[in-house]
């Protein structure tokens, strides 16, 4: 898509999970938006990729960001200010799951979804959002799910315990930097047609309750989630802070 717009020109935005089947999306669109893009993954080859298939690919930095690990936000806040101004955004995108029910999941399982999903959430909005207020103010959008709000399918226990949290605690950072020029809020994807969901669900009987059960009839597109990024992120966005954004096609408000 060529947008006639560039609302991002001059602005430093850093996503997180960027090799994912949304993160490129959220990725490319701001790019083409104008924004330099620090571009973050645990998967550095697959951000260098992604980035030489963009435009102006000089103006992005890349860097290996595990968000469960507080020194990696920490060298990679270090990294961005030696090479930029600022920052101005950021987008919380990172995150794992776990299908499993209430009675099926397992310990672990459900402390590595939290400590990934969770609080690697808040380790972004700690660090990144300090040099976010440092730089002058921003914003910051977290990722979060209709599973943050709603019990969806009755499965995927640990996962929406994490972005329950991600709603909560997107509120609660959205009053403590409410007059300190950081808003802060949060998207809710329904269901997204990843290249990634595709290969694990197409053709599936979880396929078809996907799409039936979403009053719009079809699951959405990354192209659809990184465009509400787009808004939040930038300067189109400047009143609103702790709101949720649903980009689900209806789900929540059947
Ligand atoms: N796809 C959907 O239907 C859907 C629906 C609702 C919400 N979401 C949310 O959207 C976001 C992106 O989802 P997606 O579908 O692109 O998922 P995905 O699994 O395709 O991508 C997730 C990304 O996070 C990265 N990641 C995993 N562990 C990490 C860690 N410890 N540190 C840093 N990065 C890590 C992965 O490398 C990957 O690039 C997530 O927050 C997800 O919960 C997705």
């Amino acid at each position: 898509m060529t947008l006639g717009v560039a609302r991002l020109a001059g602005k430093v935005v850093l996503v997180t999970g960027s090799t994912g089947g949304i993160g490129v999306e959220i990725v490319r669109r701001l790019a083409e938006e104008g924004a330099s893009v620090v571009v973050t993954d645990v998967d550095v080859e697959a951000c260098a990729k992604l980035i030489a298939g963009i435009e102006h690919g000089e103006r992005h930095q890349i860097l290996g960001l595990d968000i469960a690990r507080e020194s990696q936000w920490q060298q990679v806040v270090s990294a961005v200010s030696e090479r930029f101004p600022g920052l101005d955004a950021m987008v919380n995108n990172g995150a794992i799951g776990s299908l499993a029910s209430v009675v099926d999941e397992d310990l672990d399982r459900y402390n590595r979804v939290i400590e990934v999903s969770q609080t690697g959430t808040w380790l972004g909005m700690k660090h990144a959002g300090a040099l976010i207020e440092r730089t002058g103010g921003g914003s910051i959008v977290n990722i979060c799910s209709i599973l943050g709000t709603v019990g969806g399918m009755g499965n995927s226990l640990a996962y929406a315990a994490a972005k329950g949290a991600v709603r909560s605690m997107t509120k609660n950072a959205a009053l403590h930097w409410a007059t300190r020029g950081v808003r802060v809020n949060s998207i809710h994807p329904g269901f997204i047609e990843t290249p990634q969901l595709l290969e694990r669900y197409d053709g599936t009987e979880r396929h078809r309750a996907m799409v039936a059960n979403t009053p719009m009839g079809r699951l959405g597109r990354a192209e659809e989630v990184a465009a509400a990024v787009a808004f939040l992120a930038g300067d189109d966005s400047t009143f609103i802070t702790g709101t949720e954004l649903y980009v689900d096609g209806g789900w929540t408000c059947a």
